[in-house]
């Protein structure tokens, strides 16, 4: 898939401020800094679409994003961050589980892991837990252009391992880098797929 308009559209404070669900919707979410709002901008061919920044806590609303009149495509806030206030995680994490719990047109989360990290609790529990919650999701390991090939094969193979303490399957994944624009074919294709079918 070629993506050939992609136009922010609303960000949302609350789950209910949300567009009217007419379009199939993908989301992206993981800790903060590991390169959500960047992953959008690659995939959409874009340098400043989604706001990032080096300071995690960047992205604080739901941002919606209409791609080729056809799809939405969902920048959310980061989880997990420390440096935030508890009662703003906590704000942060009611509104993330809002959204993701009653978003009836969601038809994938794609959950961002740091391709450098061991496996991390948080991550791991916040998988778990869409399991639980019958939400649909694959893994994308981000910012691989930092590793060496062979780092990347043990880390993912780590993490993989990891899964299947909990996990009889393992999720689809996929490896991207947004400075050297890996897996872009890929995710979109997946959307593309998903879409059709
Ligand atoms: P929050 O909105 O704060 O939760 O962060 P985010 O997950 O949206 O991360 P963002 O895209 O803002 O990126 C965080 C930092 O990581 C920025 O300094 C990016 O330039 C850097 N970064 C993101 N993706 C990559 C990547 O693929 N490779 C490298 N080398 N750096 C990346
Ligand atoms: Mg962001």
């Amino acid at each position: 898939m070629e993506i050939k308009q992609a136009e922010f559209l609303t960000s949302s404070a609350k789950p209910a401020q949300c567009p009217k669900p007419d379009k199939p919707e993908y989301a992206f979410i993981g800790r903060s800094n590991v390169g959500k709002s960047s992953l959008i901008n690659m995939l959409c061919n874009r340098n400043s679409l989604a706001k990032t920044s080096s300071t995690p806590g960047k992205t604080q609303l739901i941002n919606h994003f209409v791609i080729n009149d056809d799809w939405y495509l969902v920048d959310l806030p980061g989880y997990g961050y420390a440096k935030v206030s508890k009662t703003q995680r906590k704000e942060f994490k009611l509104i993330i589980d809002g959204y993701l719990r009653h978003r009836s047109n969601l038809m994938c989360l794609f959950i961002l892991i740091d391709i450098r990290h061991k496996p991390q609790k948080v991550d791991l529990e916040f998988m778990f837990q869409m399991g639980n919650w019958g939400i649909p999701f694959v893994i994308v390991f981000t910012k691989s252009d930092k590793l060496k090939p062979e780092e990347i094969e043990k880390n993912t193979t780590d993490y993989k391992n990891a899964l299947l303490e909990d996990w009889d399957e393992l999720p689809q994944y996929f490896v991207s880098s947004a400075v050297k624009k890996e897996g872009q074919e890929e995710i979109l294709s997946f959307i593309d797929e998903v879409n059709k079918s």
